[in-house]
């Protein structure tokens, strides 16, 4: 059986709807890649050509349906728990703690995972929460995981992962925060309710603005598949829902430069963050705990540096063990699905 072509012309013209519908970037070379993977849409939709295909994301009634299944299928979703260590520590050791200090009035915390995948990502910061940080006992912690995809967001609210996903998990964090073995790790109840899901495109920018008073976002992986100009946009988005001082995390080998100049990167061992922080802590700024960390000169040079501790690492939690006791890490409210942003 010959299998049907995506003529150049067509890929154009769906490479140019996809964009700017999503901002996600098609190039020359990824043709072969988007025929192949919006193949099996064509039968479902009953559309004999791609061209059909086209005609159909234009102008069918169900094509807003459509849309939501296409993405399920262009999105590239790889992702693991435990993903780049070096940014976790710099999450554990830096940012959190000052985070922590900053909004020790408020006892409200709330962090984005923006690009969540099917949740491994917005996990590991629960997990790293619950159990290095006794000091969030009675906080109100929210964790926000977004996607455009609503299959990856079905497995995340599902919570069940194989040996891939998990093989970076420390065992300890394995056997308190999964149930199963071998084949099926089903993620526990009580980190399960920290983080809440949602659907939202980051090229749509009328939701992005609807998001605001987030603390830390997490956005990693995922910037490398849209063009300058959607990447500009997004990241001003961003740094608009973020509040002052906020941390925004990018992938470990990816960068600002040419994108945003609001935001001071800061250095951390082997990897970079982002702060928006119209006033800098002072030079000499401490938060409370054991041994101190010097965090280096920003690398413009204008940011102070700070001094940090290692509030949580290595620290057994006083934070429930088991989804039988109630958690004092509070969810607060639910960030109910498609609708949930706050
Ligand atoms: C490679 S995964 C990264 C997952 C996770 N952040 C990590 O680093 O492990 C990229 C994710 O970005 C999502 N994505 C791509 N375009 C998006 C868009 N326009 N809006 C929201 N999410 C998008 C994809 O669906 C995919 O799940």
């Amino acid at each position: 059986m010959t299998s049907i072509v995506m003529s150049q012309e067509t890929f154009n013209r769906l490479r140019e709807l996809i964009y700017t519908r999503s901002g996600l970037e098609f190039p020359e070379s990824k043709k072969y890649l988007l025929e192949s993977r919006l193949r099996s849409r064509l039968a479902a939709v009953h559309c004999r050509t791609f061209e059909e295909y086209y005609h159909f994301l234009r102008f069918d009634p169900q094509r807003e349906q459509e849309f939501t299944e296409l993405f399920n299928c262009i999105t590239t979703n790889e992702t693991f728990f435990f993903r780049d260590m070096a940014q976790l520590d710099c999450f554990r050791h830096m940012i959190l703690p000052q985070i922590i200090k900053e909004r020790e009035k408020t006892k409200s915390l709330r962090i984005w995972s923006a690009g969540c995948s099917s949740g491994e990502e917005p996990y590991t910061l629960a997990m790293i929460i619950m159990e290095e940080f006794p000091a969030l006992t009675g906080w109100d912690v929210r964790i926000l995981g977004t996607d455009i995809s609503e299959h990856m967001l079905q497995a995340a609210e599902r919570g069940v992962y194989g040996p891939y996903a998990v093989r970076h998990i420390p065992p300890r964090y394995l056997r308190k925060y999964f149930t199963g073995s071998e084949g099926q790790y089903t993620i526990d109840p009580m980190l399960r309710r920290l983080v809440k899901f949602s659907v939202l495109n980051l090229f749509d920018s009328m939701r992005m603005r609807t998001i605001r008073e987030i603390d830390i976002i997490f956005c990693r992986n995922v910037l490398i598949y849209f063009d300058q100009e959607a990447r500009k946009r997004i990241v001003t988005d961003f740094y608009h829902a973020l509040r002052d001082p906020g941390v925004f995390v990018i992938g470990f080998s990816e960068s600002l430069n040419g994108i945003n100049r609001l935001f001071r990167p800061m250095p951390w061992n082997k990897t970079i963050v982002y702060y928006k922080a119209s006033a800098m802590p002072a030079p000499s700024m401490t938060v409370a705990g054991s041994s101190n960390h010097r965090i280096p000169q920003s690398v413009n040079g204008s940011a102070p540096a700070i001094q940090v501790t290692h509030q949580g690492s290595g620290q057994r939690s006083s934070l429930a063990p088991s989804g039988t006791e109630s958690h004092p890490v509070s969810a607060g409210r639910m960030w109910k699905r498609k609708e949930g942003v706050p």
